[in-house]
């Protein structure tokens, strides 16, 4: 684990680390939340009575069905119940509640890759989940059910999980960049009852075909699935099976108008996002309803300061939390404008999502660190073409952001006016945890700052006790329970508290990131502690890229670690001990592009190792454990300095270092 403070490799950064940066005066006079008296309020009313904090903000936030009577129930922790009594439709928050005041604003305004645009007003989305609801109920999913969505990233998204919430069903969103194979055991995982898909979605000028890949899935096993719901996308011709698929479009054409919310308990559980975790097989991170949807509220309004006439704009797909969190539910929840785009950031050039901001007017725009550094290698040409003056505020998320790319955030897309939040989360967490409040808490490029509101962050060594010292590492860990944490790990309550709890008691939840607090309190994140990497943003266990690897039939065995990389943060480099003959000097591009091939279509292409290195053997301690340290001092090319004598086979080392 790291524990000491990063060498920083240049003076900039070091300079950049002691700057801090204050919201404009424009800003902060808009802002809802604006000086730090409010703020300390609000951190005081949290740390006299964490559950009275939040029992009061969630009986602010959430149209109750019926209201509950404790906040919080922890007789089972680490399994805890939030406002337990307690009755609602998470939808209706999102939808129903707005159309007295915001019927004819718009909900969704959406841009596809090709320049087709949509509008859905608070109205018209209402008919359309309902509608929608109504579908999925003909076709006899219930409340509890599991229903599966493999989607692109168009308003039916949304739609189709606010019509899972409408009637009480789960939704599990599976990223349409992720293969058959990860859908077929996400599909079988949750036992689901549907599949939501369509016939392919656009993105990079190609199609994404998505239908096919469900076909694929369902092809052998997933017996629990009766129904696929096709959205028509691209008009392109897919086979359909009998009995079995239906047209998105057919279907609503059978149903009602009118679908009243089933009110389901707060614990619901609202929907499951699989995860990587340090096994080969992903978590069902499984959510609650009110819970969740209070955090998804709270850090709206407290981190993106959200108000009414927000053009708001999270650029991530809702195959991942944030797309969850900070697409589908909290920005409707607050009946804000929605902006959706699907394509890729660099369609027809770099300037994409910059032309998308000014012709769409967008005020808040939330996106990860590997999308600015991609965008900002592109040159400042692209943003300075188009006029950004609407923006307001901007956020990032999914992994550190280099102090050089938060300036040039700041500086080209901001223009030094919109404060930038950094918002360090997780699947787990389901809401931001530490993020700065836009109007009152000064910034520092590559720290996320200070934890919200009844958030109790500590940083603990390997004992459980609490560091205080300033840039000390450790621990991340959140020491009280909180609404939208997660519940538990779909089927799987052992291995929750294996995972998350075990490590100091059941104590603290351990979010398995290490980081240090600098001398003013700010957190920075350091990495992970586990074998999970960070990939542009997105989790990987590096279990399940070795398991795809060992899968194929030429491998014997496999390592994988990750090696910084200037763009994607973290780059895949695997080891591979083959059946056959070692290619000389470890290394073979025929065989290397067709393995990259093999685990695209066993995880996704996300998953793809960047560089894969050969050897006869990987290196073991006596025990037969490998030394992934090693393996990760080699992938980055340093110079190895620990100790290598326990090695059952310390020759092996110039193989691995591609010197033979
Ligand atoms: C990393 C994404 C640094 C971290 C919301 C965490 C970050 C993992 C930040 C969760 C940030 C997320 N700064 N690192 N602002 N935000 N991470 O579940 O390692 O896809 O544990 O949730 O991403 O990834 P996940």
């Amino acid at each position: 684990m790291v524990t000491e403070k990063p060498q920083q490799d240049t003076i900039d950064s070091i300079l950049v680390e002691d700057r801090r940066f204050s919201p404009s005066s424009q800003f902060v006079e808009n802002a809802s939340i604006n000086n730090s008296h409010h703020l300390k309020i609000l951190n005081k009313l949290a740390s006299d009575d964490n559950e009275l904090f939040w029992a009061k903000l969630a009986h602010n936030e959430i149209d109750w069905h019926t209201r509950f009577n404790k906040a919080l129930d922890d007789s089972q922790a680490p399994h805890y119940r939030w406002f337990d009594d307690g009755t609602l439709n998470i939808s209706y928050n999102c939808i129903d509640r707005h159309l007295i005041d915001r019927a004819n604003k718009k909900a969704i305004v959406f841009e596809g890759e090709r320049g087709d645009k949509q509008t859905l007003t608070y109205r018209e989305l209402h008919l359309a989940v309902s509608r929608f609801a109504n579908v999925l109920k003909m076709y006899g999913i219930k409340r509890g059910d599991r229903v599966v969505l493999y989607m692109p990233m168009v308003p039916e998204a949304v739609i189709a999980m606010q019509a899972c919430a409408r009637i009480g069903a789960i939704h599990s969103v599976v990223f349409g960049g992720f293969s058959a194979k990860a859908l077929k055991n996400r599909i079988e995982d949750a036992a689901a009852k549907a599949v939501i898909t369509a016939d392919g979605g656009y993105r990079g000028g190609k199609i994404i075909p998505l239908k096919t890949a469900c076909d694929e899935a369902l092809s052998e096993g997933c017996n629990s699935v009766q129904t696929v719901i096709v959205l028509k996308r691209t008009a392109q011709d897919i086979p359909m099976v009998q009995d079995r698929d239906i047209y998105w479009d057919e279907a609503i054409k059978h149903v009602s108008d009118d679908c009243a919310p089933e009110w389901v308990n707060s614990e619901h559980p609202l929907f499951l996002l699989y995860t990587s975790g340090s096994t080969g097989k992903p978590k069902g991170i499984q959510h609650s309803s009110a819970g969740y949807l209070l955090g998804a509220i709270v850090t709206m309004r407290w981190v993106f300061d959200a108000n009414d006439n927000d053009i708001y704009w999270c650029t991530a797909d809702v195959g991942w939390i944030t797309g969850h969190t900070y697409v589908t539910y909290g920005p409707l929840a607050l009946g804000m404008t929605l902006f959706m785009y699907e394509g890729a950031p660099t369609v027809p050039d770099a300037g994409r999502f910059w032309k998308l901001c000014q012709d769409h007017k967008v005020t808040v725009f939330y996106t990860a660190p590997t999308a600015i550094r991609a965008l900002m290698k592109a040159g400042d040409d692209f943003p300075n073409k188009y006029d950004l003056s609407s923006l307001r505020l901007l956020g990032t998320v999914g992994e550190p952001i280099n102090p050089e790319a938060w300036m040039w955030y700041h500086r080209v897309i901001g223009k030094e006016r919109c404060p930038i939040v950094d918002t360090w989360w997780q699947t787990e967490t389901g809401a931001n945890v530490i993020a700065p409040l836009p109007g009152v808490v000064e910034t520092k490029p590559g720290s996320c700052t200070l934890p919200l509101p009844g958030m109790d962050v500590a940083i603990v060594d390997e004992s459980g006790k609490e560091i205080e010292d300033a840039d000390k590492g450790g621990y991340l860990v959140i020491k009280k329970p909180w609404p939208s944490m997660l519940r538990t790990i779909w089927g799987d309550d052992k291995r929750y508290i294996e995972t998350y709890w075990q490590r100091f008691n059941n104590k603290y939840y351990v979010a398995g990131d290490s980081a240090r607090r600098d001398k003013d309190g700010y957190y920075w994140i350091m990495g992970r502690i586990d074998d999970v990497l960070n990939i542009s943003g997105h989790r990987l266990g590096t279990m399940e890229i070795e398991s795809a690897l060992v899968a194929n039939e030429k491998v014997t065995e496999a390592a994988v670690v990750s090696r910084p990389d200037e763009l994607t943060g973290e780059a895949i480099f695997a080891y591979v001990v083959l059946k056959g003959e070692r290619p000389t000097n470890g290394i073979d591009a025929d065989l290397t592009n067709e393995l990259q091939q093999w685990v695209a279509k066993q995880i996704g292409s996300i998953a793809k190792p960047k560089e894969i290195r050969y050897a006869d053997n990987l290196p073991k301690t006596r025990s037969g454990k490998i030394m992934r340290r090693l393996l990760r001092t080699i992938a980055c090319g340093e110079e190895i300095s620990q100790d290598t004598s326990t090695l059952e086979n310390e020759a092996i080392l110039e193989q691995l270092q591609g010197k033979q």
